[in-house]
């Protein structure tokens, strides 16, 4: 295990943001987490764990260590007659676990195709899409506790997953490396095609809703929609939606009675990217970041965009919707 200094991220963050962390070691085996948590350059200085760098907006240099997770495999651990168990280890790529899944014919996160990121970072906000989240499949959460190094097994439960949120976003934030995540997929077809822009697009390619086709459908909305990180940097969605209750909602259509709003058990939906559309800053750009053109919720970096130009961009949206609808978006992205 090699630490090295002074060491830049712009290839691990998918913003594409130059920053340099003081220290960086890659992770490779369970084994090496034992000798790194008895490290000085570990144990004195703050610490960052990395996946694929897809939710993280760095800001400045980073004064501590960046721990990168690159801890492989995944194996079935458990099957019966209705569904399986399958490890993977946290450095995996989330969508290879989907592939993997896919190709297996287990259902449960084909809906979840092609999000960027890895395994061990998907707890961590609960990742969703097109009407499925970690939550629905998730098993069990391995993390060791930094400050005494010790492997500890969170049920689903305790792992508190909500809306794009987790124990480690709050309580357990910085005290534990997640370093696999079991799922419980289906071997029974269990096909959801709840959201209405998946079903309207099978539909219009005329496709069943197979285990395949849904997992390429998806694949291929989020390809029309999102910005490739390897061609432009970003980090997906930059804001979490809104949700409100009835009244704020009847009170917001007396003067727009055509906001776009979702009911989702009992709670109204309103789509961030709509309200960041109507206050005209979808398609801007404004030097090195933008607004793209094809989903507003995603900021963009055009290239050698500093983090605080992205925060700069942030901070105007945020006072837009605030000025025009009342209404508070929050950024979804890890700011660091
Ligand atoms: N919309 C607009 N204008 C926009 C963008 C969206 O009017 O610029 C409208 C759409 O027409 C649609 C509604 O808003 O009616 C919802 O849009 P979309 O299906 O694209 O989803 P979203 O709510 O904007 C969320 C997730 C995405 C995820 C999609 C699909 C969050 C913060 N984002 O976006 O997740 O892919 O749903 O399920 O919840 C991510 O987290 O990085 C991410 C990309």
């Amino acid at each position: 295990m090699e630490i090295k200094q002074n060491y830049n991220l712009i290839k691990l963050n998918t913003f594409g943001i130059s920053v340099n962390a003081k220290f960086f070691v890659e992770l490779n085996s369970e084994k090496d987490l034992a000798e790194l948590f008895s490290l000085p350059e570990f144990k004195d200085n703050k610490k960052i764990f990395l996946g694929g760098g897809s939710n993280v907006l760095f800001t400045k240099d980073f004064d501590g260590i960046v721990v990168l997770n690159k801890l492989k495999g995944m194996e079935i651990t458990k099957e019966d007659a209705e569904n399986v168990l399958i490890k993977a280890m946290g450095g995996e790529l989330w969508h290879d676990l989907v592939i993997y899944a896919v190709n297996k014919g287990y259902w449960g996160i084909e809906n979840l195709s092609l999000i960027p990121g890895t395994v061990g970072a998907a707890p961590m906000q609960n990742i969703g899409a097109y009407g499925a989240e970690l939550k629905d499949t998730l098993f069990n959460v391995e993390a060791f506790e930094i400050e005494t190094g010790e492997k500890k097994t969170f049920t689903k439960e305790e792992c508190e997953l909500d809306y794009r949120d987790s124990i480690f976003k709050n309580k357990a934030k910085g005290k534990y490396f997640i370093s696999a995540v079991t799922l419980k997929l289906s071997i029974m077809p269990k096909p959801n095609i709840s959201y209405k822009i998946l079903s309207e697009y099978l539909e219009k390619t005329r496709r069943t809703a197979t285990l395949k086709n849904i997992s390429d459908a998806v694949a291929e909305i989020r390809k029309s929609k999102l910005p490739d990180p390897k061609i432009i940097g970003n980090a997906g969605s930059f804001f979490k939606n809104v949700f409100i209750g009835e009244t704020k909602l009847r009170e917001l259509q007396k003067n727009y009675p055509n906001i776009l709003h979702f009911e989702e058990e009992g709670i109204i939906k309103i789509p961030a990217g709509w309200l960041i559309e109507q206050c005209e800053w979808k398609g801007k750009r404004v030097g090195n970041v933008g607004v793209h053109d094809k989903q507003a919720l995603v900021l963009i970096n055009y290239g050698g965009a500093t983090g605080a130009e992205i925060i700069e961009l942030a901070n105007k949206i945020i006072t837009s919707v605030k000025e025009k609808f009342g209404l508070e978006l929050m950024p979804e992205v890890n700011i660091v």
